[in-house]
């Protein structure tokens, strides 16, 4: 049995803050009078904020100057961080507490491995920080998923090679960057969406702990 190392992304995975990058987005969008849909939107999760604004511009076929972008840059975190004010214990996701307590149990070294600059004040608002062994995020990576960096970091950080490594997602961007890393993806969400995932799981509470066993016993 080799040691594993249990990467989890955080928006979307860990807490539905992905509906509120959406919320925040949107605002943006709207005043540029872009259009933008939620399908336009899973071209947006896993991506960085910078990469996201370039990938509605490109939507709407607006050119800006950098200015304007940084301006947008800003508006858009402080209309997503007002969503994050009265954020607690309830925000996480369903069974994603179940599994974590199981891995903790089964002394499974845990990562978080996530785009987001705002990922540490979320992990402290919701209770769950002291459960991770290590936490990549937004600042800590200068390529964003799909490129697999992020990961890298986290499972080296957990003493562990890639391919022992598995990583729980709700992106396309962050599971094609898992199966670059040769990692084990494992896509949380739509199947339609997530087909590239090793494993696909609707949502937590779909994953028995008897397949976590199996993977931390995995030679
Ligand atoms: C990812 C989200 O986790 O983090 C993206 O899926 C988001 O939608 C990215 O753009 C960056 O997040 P933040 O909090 O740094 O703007
Ligand atoms: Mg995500």
């Amino acid at each position: 049995m080799k040691k594993k190392a249990f990467i989890f992304d955080l928006d979307g995975v860990i807490v539905d803050t992905a509906k509120y990058h959406y919320l925040a987005w949107q605002k943006i969008a709207t005043e540029l009078n872009i259009n933008f849909t939620l399908e336009h939107n899973e071209l947006l999760k896993g991506v960085s904020r910078v990469r996201s604004l370039d990938i509605i511009l490109e939507l709407g076929k607006v050119e800006a100057s950098q200015e304007d972008k940084n301006r947008w840059l800003i508006q858009k975190n402080e209309e997503y961080l007002t969503y994050l004010v009265d954020m607690d214990q309830s925000e996480i996701l369903p069974g994603v507490m179940s599994i974590l307590k199981f891995l903790k149990e089964n002394n499974q070294p845990i990562a978080l491995g996530s785009a987001s600059k705002n990922a540490r004040p979320i992990l402290e608002k919701t209770g769950i920080i002291h459960y991770f062994d290590a936490i990549v995020d937004g600042n800590d990576v200068t390529n964003a998923k799909p490129d697999p960096e992020v990961f890298l970091i986290a499972a080296k950080l957990l003493g562990t090679s890639p391919e022992n490594a598995i990583v729980f997602e709700d992106s396309v961007a962050g599971v094609q960057a898992a199966n670059i890393g040769k990692m084990t993806s494992i896509g949380i969400g739509e199947e339609a969406v997530l087909h590239e995932a090793k494993y696909i799981f609707k949502d937590f509470t779909h994953i028995e702990m008897s397949f976590i066993e199996n993977l931390i016993e995995k030679k």
